[in-house]
Protein backbone atom coordinates (compact mmCIF):
# COMPACT_ATOMS: atom_id res chain seq x y z
CA UNK A 1 0.00 0.00 0.00
CA UNK A 2 1.30 3.63 -1.08
CA UNK A 3 -1.42 5.90 -0.28
CA UNK A 4 -0.82 9.27 0.67
CA UNK A 5 -3.39 10.52 2.51
CA UNK A 6 -3.42 14.03 4.67
CA UNK A 7 -5.95 14.35 7.09
CA UNK A 8 -6.98 17.66 8.50
CA UNK A 9 -3.35 18.97 7.71
CA UNK A 10 -2.27 22.63 8.17
CA UNK A 11 0.80 24.69 7.94
CA UNK A 12 2.22 28.29 8.25
CA UNK A 13 5.55 30.19 7.94
CA UNK A 14 5.63 32.91 10.10
CA UNK A 15 2.30 33.09 11.30
CA UNK A 16 0.91 33.10 7.12
CA UNK A 17 -1.09 29.91 6.54
CA UNK A 18 -0.17 28.23 3.36
CA UNK A 19 -2.24 25.24 4.05
CA UNK A 20 -5.50 25.04 5.80
CA UNK A 21 -7.00 21.56 7.00
CA UNK A 22 -5.60 19.78 4.07
CA UNK A 23 -7.87 16.48 2.76
CA UNK A 24 -6.29 14.46 0.42
CA UNK A 25 -6.44 10.82 -1.09
CA UNK A 26 -3.82 10.09 -3.48
CA UNK A 27 -4.01 6.42 -4.66
CA UNK A 28 -1.41 3.90 -4.58
CA UNK A 29 0.35 3.73 -7.68
CA UNK A 30 -1.88 6.35 -9.47
CA UNK A 31 0.03 9.21 -11.56
CA UNK A 32 -1.52 12.29 -9.66
CA UNK A 33 -0.80 15.40 -10.79
CA UNK A 34 -1.26 18.71 -8.30
CA UNK A 35 -2.10 21.52 -10.27
CA UNK A 36 -2.00 24.97 -8.70
CA UNK A 37 -0.91 28.66 -9.49
CA UNK A 38 2.29 29.65 -8.00
CA UNK A 39 2.52 30.51 -4.29
CA UNK A 40 -0.42 28.34 -3.77
CA UNK A 41 1.64 25.83 -1.45
CA UNK A 42 2.47 22.89 -4.14
CA UNK A 43 6.20 22.31 -3.31
CA UNK A 44 4.98 22.91 0.89
CA UNK A 45 2.58 19.85 0.16
CA UNK A 46 5.56 17.99 -1.34
CA UNK A 47 7.95 18.75 1.27
CA UNK A 48 5.48 17.75 3.93
CA UNK A 49 5.53 14.47 2.79
CA UNK A 50 9.60 14.17 2.23
CA UNK A 51 9.90 14.82 5.89
CA UNK A 52 11.58 18.20 5.35
CA UNK A 53 8.97 20.01 6.74
CA UNK A 54 6.59 19.69 9.78
CA UNK A 55 3.55 20.25 9.89
CA UNK A 56 1.49 22.62 12.24
CA UNK A 57 -1.26 19.99 12.79
CA UNK A 58 -2.62 16.93 11.37
CA UNK A 59 -1.60 13.79 9.87
CA UNK A 60 0.24 12.13 7.03
CA UNK A 61 0.02 8.30 6.12
CA UNK A 62 1.57 6.17 3.71
CA UNK A 63 -0.70 3.28 3.26
CA UNK A 64 -1.48 2.58 6.99
CA UNK A 65 1.58 3.79 8.57
CA UNK A 66 1.26 7.07 10.02
CA UNK A 67 4.42 9.05 8.78
CA UNK A 68 3.52 12.61 10.36
CA UNK A 69 7.01 12.77 12.54
CA UNK A 70 9.08 9.83 10.79
CA UNK A 71 12.41 11.12 10.15
CA UNK A 72 13.54 11.75 6.43
CA UNK A 73 15.41 8.70 5.82
CA UNK A 74 12.97 6.22 7.17
CA UNK A 75 9.97 6.80 4.83
CA UNK A 76 10.67 5.51 1.26
CA UNK A 77 10.19 8.34 -0.44
CA UNK A 78 11.95 10.10 -3.10
CA UNK A 79 12.01 13.52 -5.20
CA UNK A 80 12.85 14.65 -8.32
CA UNK A 81 13.12 18.50 -7.82
CA UNK A 82 13.62 21.15 -10.63
CA UNK A 83 17.20 21.99 -10.46
CA UNK A 84 17.90 18.39 -10.47
CA UNK A 85 20.28 18.70 -7.27
CA UNK A 86 23.12 16.59 -9.50
CA UNK A 87 27.05 16.62 -8.68
CA UNK A 88 28.21 18.15 -11.50
CA UNK A 89 32.35 17.13 -10.74
CA UNK A 90 30.80 13.71 -11.28
CA UNK A 91 30.34 11.31 -13.59
CA UNK A 92 26.22 9.83 -14.97
CA UNK A 93 27.26 6.16 -12.85
CA UNK A 94 28.47 8.46 -9.51
CA UNK A 95 25.72 10.61 -9.39
CA UNK A 96 23.34 7.76 -9.59
CA UNK A 97 25.74 5.40 -7.11
CA UNK A 98 25.89 7.95 -4.74
CA UNK A 99 22.85 6.91 -2.15
CA UNK A 100 23.86 3.39 -2.73
CA UNK A 101 27.37 3.96 -1.75
CA UNK A 102 26.49 5.99 1.94
CA UNK A 103 24.58 3.07 2.27
CA UNK A 104 27.94 1.26 2.26
CA UNK A 105 26.60 -1.14 -0.48
CA UNK A 106 28.96 -3.79 -2.00
CA UNK A 107 30.86 -2.70 -5.30
CA UNK A 108 28.92 -5.47 -7.66
CA UNK A 109 25.20 -4.44 -5.79
CA UNK A 110 25.87 -0.95 -7.31
CA UNK A 111 27.48 -2.04 -10.65
CA UNK A 112 24.08 -3.83 -11.25
CA UNK A 113 21.78 -1.64 -9.92
CA UNK A 114 22.99 1.36 -11.78
CA UNK A 115 23.00 -0.59 -15.02
CA UNK A 116 19.22 -1.15 -14.19
CA UNK A 117 18.43 2.09 -13.71
CA UNK A 118 20.47 3.85 -16.68
CA UNK A 119 19.03 1.15 -18.66
CA UNK A 120 15.42 1.92 -17.40
CA UNK A 121 16.09 6.11 -18.41
CA UNK A 122 17.41 5.26 -21.73
CA UNK A 123 21.18 6.60 -20.01
CA UNK A 124 23.31 3.47 -21.13
CA UNK A 125 26.56 4.25 -22.82
CA UNK A 126 26.78 7.56 -20.77
CA UNK A 127 28.29 5.96 -17.38
CA UNK A 128 31.29 8.20 -17.48
CA UNK A 129 29.71 11.25 -19.20
CA UNK A 130 30.37 15.19 -16.58
CA UNK A 131 26.93 16.55 -15.39
CA UNK A 132 27.96 19.43 -16.79
CA UNK A 133 28.13 17.96 -20.40
CA UNK A 134 24.77 16.68 -20.96
CA UNK A 135 21.50 18.42 -22.33
CA UNK A 136 18.78 19.62 -20.02
CA UNK A 137 16.55 16.16 -20.87
CA UNK A 138 19.86 14.03 -20.46
CA UNK A 139 20.50 15.64 -16.67
CA UNK A 140 16.69 14.94 -15.82
CA UNK A 141 16.95 11.53 -16.53
CA UNK A 142 20.25 11.78 -14.47
CA UNK A 143 18.10 13.12 -11.90
CA UNK A 144 14.97 10.39 -12.46
CA UNK A 145 17.83 7.47 -12.43
CA UNK A 146 19.06 8.82 -8.69
CA UNK A 147 15.75 8.95 -7.43
CA UNK A 148 14.43 5.87 -8.38
CA UNK A 149 17.55 3.78 -7.33
CA UNK A 150 16.22 3.34 -4.16
CA UNK A 151 12.82 1.64 -5.44
CA UNK A 152 10.79 4.36 -3.21
CA UNK A 153 7.41 3.46 -2.52
CA UNK A 154 6.64 7.21 -4.11
CA UNK A 155 8.03 9.34 -6.18
CA UNK A 156 7.57 13.08 -5.82
CA UNK A 157 7.98 14.89 -8.91
CA UNK A 158 8.00 18.98 -8.54
CA UNK A 159 8.09 20.60 -11.61
CA UNK A 160 11.19 18.50 -13.32
CA UNK A 161 10.53 19.65 -16.69
CA UNK A 162 10.43 23.77 -15.89
CA UNK A 163 13.85 24.10 -17.40
CA UNK A 164 13.01 22.03 -20.84
CA UNK A 165 12.03 23.34 -23.90
CA UNK A 166 8.64 22.77 -25.21
CA UNK A 167 9.08 20.28 -27.58
CA UNK A 168 11.65 17.94 -25.46
CA UNK A 169 9.08 18.45 -22.09
CA UNK A 170 6.94 16.63 -24.56
CA UNK A 171 9.61 13.71 -24.90
CA UNK A 172 10.47 13.51 -21.10
CA UNK A 173 6.81 13.75 -20.62
CA UNK A 174 5.98 10.49 -22.36
CA UNK A 175 8.97 8.69 -20.98
CA UNK A 176 7.58 9.39 -17.32
CA UNK A 177 4.31 8.13 -18.67
CA UNK A 178 6.64 4.77 -19.31
CA UNK A 179 8.58 5.00 -16.36
CA UNK A 180 5.45 4.83 -14.12
CA UNK A 181 3.76 2.05 -16.18
CA UNK A 182 6.93 0.62 -15.41
CA UNK A 183 7.78 1.22 -12.05
CA UNK A 184 3.91 1.07 -10.78
CA UNK A 185 4.94 3.23 -7.85
CA UNK A 186 2.67 6.20 -6.70
CA UNK A 187 4.26 9.47 -8.70
CA UNK A 188 3.33 12.51 -7.35
CA UNK A 189 3.75 15.51 -10.15
CA UNK A 190 3.37 19.15 -9.17
CA UNK A 191 3.30 21.55 -11.94
CA UNK A 192 1.70 25.25 -12.75
CA UNK A 193 1.64 23.89 -16.07
CA UNK A 194 -1.99 22.44 -16.78
CA UNK A 195 -0.75 20.96 -20.15
CA UNK A 196 1.93 18.74 -18.08
CA UNK A 197 -0.95 17.81 -15.91
CA UNK A 198 -3.39 16.70 -18.48
CA UNK A 199 -0.97 14.75 -20.56
CA UNK A 200 0.27 12.71 -17.30
CA UNK A 201 -2.21 12.21 -15.06
CA UNK A 202 -4.65 9.40 -14.10
CA UNK A 203 -6.12 11.44 -11.47
CA UNK A 204 -5.80 15.51 -10.70
CA UNK A 205 -6.05 17.90 -8.10
CA UNK A 206 -6.77 21.29 -8.67
CA UNK A 207 -5.15 24.03 -6.34
CA UNK A 208 -6.42 27.53 -5.46
CA UNK A 209 -4.26 30.53 -4.43
CA UNK A 210 -5.19 30.02 -1.14
CA UNK A 211 -3.63 26.32 -0.87
CA UNK A 212 -7.34 24.57 -0.77
CA UNK A 213 -8.06 21.73 -2.99
CA UNK A 214 -10.94 22.92 -5.58
CA UNK A 215 -11.42 19.68 -7.39
CA UNK A 216 -9.96 16.01 -7.95
CA UNK A 217 -10.68 13.63 -10.65
CA UNK A 218 -9.33 13.03 -14.00
CA UNK A 219 -8.25 15.15 -16.53
CA UNK A 220 -11.13 14.78 -18.86
CA UNK A 221 -13.44 15.23 -16.17
CA UNK A 222 -12.20 18.48 -15.31
CA UNK A 223 -11.45 19.73 -18.46
CA UNK A 224 -15.19 19.25 -19.36
CA UNK A 225 -16.42 19.55 -16.09
CA UNK A 226 -14.77 22.46 -13.96
CA UNK A 227 -16.53 22.75 -10.69
CA UNK A 228 -15.37 26.42 -10.34
CA UNK A 229 -14.75 29.23 -11.96
CA UNK A 230 -11.33 29.00 -10.75
CA UNK A 231 -10.75 25.49 -12.30
CA UNK A 232 -12.49 26.58 -15.56
CA UNK A 233 -9.92 29.35 -16.18
CA UNK A 234 -6.82 27.79 -15.00
CA UNK A 235 -7.23 24.48 -16.82
CA UNK A 236 -7.60 25.70 -20.63
CA UNK A 237 -9.11 28.76 -21.90
CA UNK A 238 -13.17 29.64 -21.88
CA UNK A 239 -15.60 32.01 -22.24
CA UNK A 240 -17.32 33.05 -18.78
CA UNK A 241 -20.82 34.64 -19.00
CA UNK A 242 -23.37 35.51 -15.73
CA UNK A 243 -26.81 34.67 -16.34
CA UNK A 244 -30.09 33.85 -14.37
CA UNK A 245 -31.08 30.25 -14.27
CA UNK A 246 -34.72 29.71 -15.71
CA UNK A 247 -36.34 26.13 -15.11
CA UNK A 248 -39.66 25.52 -16.65
CA UNK A 249 -41.59 22.30 -17.54
CA UNK A 250 -37.85 20.66 -16.88
CA UNK A 251 -36.53 22.87 -19.83
CA UNK A 252 -33.53 24.37 -18.44
CA UNK A 253 -32.39 27.68 -20.10
CA UNK A 254 -30.19 30.59 -19.01
CA UNK A 255 -31.17 33.75 -20.03
CA UNK A 256 -27.83 36.66 -20.46
CA UNK A 257 -28.49 40.26 -20.73
CA UNK A 258 -28.90 41.56 -24.19
CA UNK A 259 -28.45 37.74 -25.88
CA UNK A 260 -31.82 36.58 -24.82
CA UNK A 261 -31.78 32.85 -23.06
CA UNK A 262 -29.51 29.51 -24.27
CA UNK A 263 -30.37 25.82 -23.66
CA UNK A 264 -28.07 24.45 -21.02
CA UNK A 265 -28.08 20.96 -20.24
CA UNK A 266 -26.70 19.82 -16.48
CA UNK A 267 -25.93 16.12 -15.96
CA UNK A 268 -25.79 16.34 -12.21
CA UNK A 269 -27.92 19.18 -10.66
CA UNK A 270 -26.05 20.70 -7.43
CA UNK A 271 -27.81 22.31 -4.79
CA UNK A 272 -27.43 25.92 -5.62
CA UNK A 273 -29.16 25.49 -8.97
CA UNK A 274 -32.46 27.01 -8.51
CA UNK A 275 -35.11 28.46 -10.71
CA UNK A 276 -34.07 32.31 -11.36
CA UNK A 277 -30.99 32.10 -9.57
CA UNK A 278 -27.63 34.16 -10.80
CA UNK A 279 -25.02 31.76 -12.37
CA UNK A 280 -21.98 31.84 -14.78
CA UNK A 281 -21.97 29.63 -17.33
CA UNK A 282 -18.52 28.12 -19.24
CA UNK A 283 -18.17 27.48 -22.80
CA UNK A 284 -14.93 26.12 -24.00
CA UNK A 285 -13.72 28.11 -27.16
CA UNK A 286 -13.31 24.98 -29.42
CA UNK A 287 -16.72 23.82 -28.13
CA UNK A 288 -18.35 26.76 -30.11
CA UNK A 289 -19.10 26.52 -34.30
CA UNK A 290 -17.88 29.42 -36.13
CA UNK A 291 -19.62 30.13 -39.27
CA UNK A 292 -21.28 32.52 -41.38
CA UNK A 293 -23.55 30.16 -43.13
CA UNK A 294 -27.59 29.20 -41.02
CA UNK A 295 -26.61 25.58 -39.69
CA UNK A 296 -28.99 23.33 -38.27
CA UNK A 297 -28.49 20.77 -35.61
CA UNK A 298 -27.35 23.04 -33.19
CA UNK A 299 -29.12 23.83 -29.45
CA UNK A 300 -28.05 27.74 -29.58
CA UNK A 301 -27.07 30.35 -31.76
CA UNK A 302 -25.58 33.64 -31.15
CA UNK A 303 -24.56 36.51 -33.06
CA UNK A 304 -21.78 38.50 -33.88
CA UNK A 305 -18.72 40.80 -35.38
CA UNK A 306 -14.96 39.17 -35.95
CA UNK A 307 -12.50 41.52 -34.26
CA UNK A 308 -9.25 39.75 -34.10
CA UNK A 309 -8.05 36.38 -36.36
CA UNK A 310 -4.74 34.89 -34.88
CA UNK A 311 -3.30 32.12 -37.27
CA UNK A 312 -1.48 29.17 -35.24
CA UNK A 313 -0.72 26.56 -37.67
CA UNK A 314 -2.97 23.60 -36.04
CA UNK A 315 -5.94 26.28 -35.74
CA UNK A 316 -7.31 29.54 -35.66
CA UNK A 317 -8.64 31.68 -32.92
CA UNK A 318 -11.31 34.04 -33.34
CA UNK A 319 -12.48 37.15 -30.96
CA UNK A 320 -16.46 37.76 -31.55
CA UNK A 321 -17.95 40.85 -30.21
CA UNK A 322 -21.57 40.50 -29.15
CA UNK A 323 -24.83 42.59 -29.18
CA UNK A 324 -24.15 43.20 -25.37
CA UNK A 325 -21.01 44.40 -25.98
CA UNK A 326 -19.52 40.89 -24.81
CA UNK A 327 -16.58 39.19 -26.44
CA UNK A 328 -16.18 35.63 -26.65
CA UNK A 329 -13.20 33.46 -28.14
CA UNK A 330 -13.69 30.58 -30.48
CA UNK A 331 -11.21 28.21 -31.31
CA UNK A 332 -11.46 26.15 -35.00
CA UNK A 333 -9.57 23.19 -35.92
CA UNK A 334 -7.95 23.90 -39.56
CA UNK A 335 -8.55 20.17 -40.75
CA UNK A 336 -9.04 21.47 -44.18
CA UNK A 337 -10.29 17.98 -45.33
CA UNK A 338 -12.85 19.94 -47.53
CA UNK A 339 -12.81 23.54 -49.05
CA UNK A 340 -13.24 25.49 -45.25
CA UNK A 341 -15.18 28.55 -45.44
CA UNK A 342 -13.33 32.03 -45.41
CA UNK A 343 -13.97 34.13 -42.20
CA UNK A 344 -12.22 37.61 -42.50
CA UNK A 345 -12.14 40.70 -39.93
CA UNK A 346 -15.34 42.72 -39.06
CA UNK A 347 -16.94 39.63 -40.62
CA UNK A 348 -20.78 38.87 -39.05
CA UNK A 349 -20.94 35.66 -38.54
CA UNK A 350 -22.87 32.88 -36.39
CA UNK A 351 -21.58 31.32 -33.32
CA UNK A 352 -23.24 27.81 -32.37
CA UNK A 353 -22.82 25.50 -29.95
CA UNK A 354 -24.44 22.39 -28.21
CA UNK A 355 -26.18 22.50 -24.87
CA UNK A 356 -24.13 20.01 -23.46
CA UNK A 357 -20.99 21.73 -23.75
CA UNK A 358 -22.24 24.75 -21.83
CA UNK A 359 -20.86 24.30 -17.79
CA UNK A 360 -23.19 26.33 -15.42
CA UNK A 361 -21.12 27.36 -12.56
CA UNK A 362 -22.13 29.23 -8.66
CA UNK A 363 -21.95 32.45 -8.79
N1 LIG B 1 10.65 28.11 4.21
C1 LIG B 1 9.73 29.05 4.04
N2 LIG B 1 9.66 30.12 4.84
C2 LIG B 1 8.73 31.09 4.67
N3 LIG B 1 7.78 31.06 3.72
C3 LIG B 1 7.80 30.02 2.86
C4 LIG B 1 8.76 28.97 2.97
N4 LIG B 1 8.51 28.05 1.99
C5 LIG B 1 7.45 28.53 1.30
N5 LIG B 1 7.01 29.70 1.83
C6 LIG B 1 5.85 30.47 1.34
O1 LIG B 1 4.74 29.60 1.24
C7 LIG B 1 3.97 29.87 0.08
C8 LIG B 1 3.86 28.62 -0.76
O2 LIG B 1 5.13 28.30 -1.29
P1 LIG B 1 5.39 27.03 -2.19
O3 LIG B 1 6.83 27.00 -2.52
O4 LIG B 1 4.81 25.83 -1.54
O5 LIG B 1 4.53 27.40 -3.48
P2 LIG B 1 4.40 26.62 -4.87
O6 LIG B 1 2.95 26.33 -5.06
O7 LIG B 1 5.33 25.49 -4.91
O8 LIG B 1 4.83 27.75 -5.92
P3 LIG B 1 5.65 27.61 -7.32
O9 LIG B 1 4.66 27.11 -8.34
O10 LIG B 1 6.05 29.01 -7.61
O11 LIG B 1 6.80 26.69 -7.10
C9 LIG B 1 4.66 31.03 -0.61
O12 LIG B 1 3.98 32.20 -0.27
C10 LIG B 1 6.07 31.03 -0.05
O13 LIG B 1 6.60 32.32 -0.01
MG1 LIG C 1 7.04 25.07 -6.06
Amino acid sequence: MRQIRFDNVSKSFDGEIILKNLNLNIPSGQFFALLGPSGCGKTTLLRLIAGLENVDSGKIYLGDKEITNLPIYKRRINTVFQEYALFPHLSVYENVAYSLRIKREKESVIKNKVGDVLKTVRLLGFESKYIRSLSGGQKQRVALARAIINEPEVLLLDEPLAALDPKLKEQVLIELIDLHDKLKTTFLYVTHDQFEALTVADQMAIMSSDGNIEQIGVPKQIYEFPASIFVANFVGNTNIIDGVLQIKDNVWEVKVEGLGSFYVFVPSIKSWMSNGCKLFISIRPEKIYISKKEIEGFSNRLIGKVIDIIYYGRSTQYRVLLKNGKRLTVFEQNEEHFPQEVIDYEDEVNLYFQKENVVLLES
